[in-house]
């Protein structure tokens, strides 16, 4: 079974050859994203496997399908970048990794939430430079603030309860309520009581044409005076230049991102010889009260084990006629 692996990096290719030690699979691994201007050089695969940012759309859809390739396999749960009523119209079967640990994820956002609160890698540098002053890393407790979850699904459920360790009071917004959430102590309320009753909100709903920039403007001014935003989901949640705004205002007291609408052009890649020429990032850098980090909340071992072996499974079962055991593993 040959597989094109888009977007590689070089721990993508040590967790997939690990599950690859009877060479079962023939793979062929390419640093580019995957998109219109190399779709033309795929040619004898059975599959194609690529990530978060490679552009599967209608073009590069159309040139799979003449290619007779059956099989866009997704090493990640989102499939926003993917055109799927395309897929569905050129017969090609789309696959991801629904669940490779939401714990990877979640535990991440803790850790960038107590990092731009309590603000350890300012106090981290600070030390290393023989600077023992405290002034300027005054944080807040957790216990007893209000966190207001968008979307329980797996990520958000795994983080409501890290954050319950923390004492935190709950609300959530999801099209369905989670029984064992709500047994738990978390209040499913309106989307816009969790934006006026939140110090914190957390972004945890995949990316529709419905919820582009659900973080805007208008949902800005519902929330409470220096709330603290954190996206780990998807950058085009959240309308960066209506959030710059608010930074500068004072409205938003925090945000930490692990995605970001443009990160297509500097994620996954050191730049730091380059120009950056996305002012719009640049400024968002600038701010002391707001963390980045470069898509790296699915980045622990555990996931990385389980992309690939699921990843690897989804495409036997396709190839084999057969669905993937976990339904949510088929796109299309
Ligand atoms: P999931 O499918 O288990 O849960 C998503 C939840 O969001 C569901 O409960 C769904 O009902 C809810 N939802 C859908 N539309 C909504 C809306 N408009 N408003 C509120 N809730 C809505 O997905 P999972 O595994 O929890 O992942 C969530 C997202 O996290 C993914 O779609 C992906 O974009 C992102 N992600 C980010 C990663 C990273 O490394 N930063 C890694 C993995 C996922």
């Amino acid at each position: 079974m040959k597989i094109a692996f888009f977007s590689t990096q070089p721990y993508d290719r040590v967790f997939f050859n690990r599950e690859n030690q009877d060479e079962r699979f023939e793979y062929q691994f390419y640093d580019t994203p995957l998109g219109p201007h190399i779709v033309q050089a795929v040619n004898d695969v059975d599959a194609v496997c690529v990530f978060v940012n490679d552009r599967v759309n209608r073009e590069v859809l159309e040139v799979l399908a003449e290619r007779g390739i059956k099989i866009v396999a997704l090493r990640c749960a989102g499939f926003n970048n993917v055109d799927v009523d395309a897929a569905r119209e050129f017969g090609i079967s789309v696959c991801r990794v629904p669940a490779y640990s939401p714990e990877a994820v979640a535990e991440h956002a803790m850790a960038m939430l107590l990092t731009l609160n309590r603000k350890t890698h300012k106090a981290y540098n600070r030390v290393r430079e023989q600077n023992f002053s405290l002034n300027g890393l005054l944080g807040f407790n957790l216990h007893g603030k209000t966190i207001g979850i968008v979307g329980t699904g797996k990520i958000g459920k795994a983080f409501c309860r890290v954050v319950n360790g923390f004492g935190c009071r709950i609300v959530a917004f999801d099209l369905y309520e989670d029984k064992e959430l709500m047994e738990m102590g978390v209040s499913y309320v309106s989307i816009d009581t969790l934006y006026k009753s939140s110090d914190i909100i957390s972004l945890h709903c995949p990316l529709t044409p419905e919820n582009r920039h659900m973080i805007n403007h208008t949902s800005l001014q519902h929330m409470k005076d220096g709330v603290v935003l954190l996206n780990t989901s998807r950058g085009a949640l959240i309308d960066t230049t209506a959030v710059i705004e608010a930074l500068k205002t004072g409205k938003i007291g925090g945000l930490a991102l692990d995605v970001y609408e443009q990160e297509e052009h500097v994620f996954f890649r050191d730049l730091s010889d380059t120009i950056i020429q996305d002012d719009t990032l640049q400024r968002l850098m600038s701010f002391p009260n707001v963390l980045i980090t470069a898509h790296q909340a699915f980045f622990t071992q555990e996931a990385l084990t389980q992309i690939a072996s699921t990843t690897l499974s989804n495409i036997v079962e396709l190839l084999q006629g057969r669905k993937p055991a976990n339904e949510q593993a088929i796109v299309v």
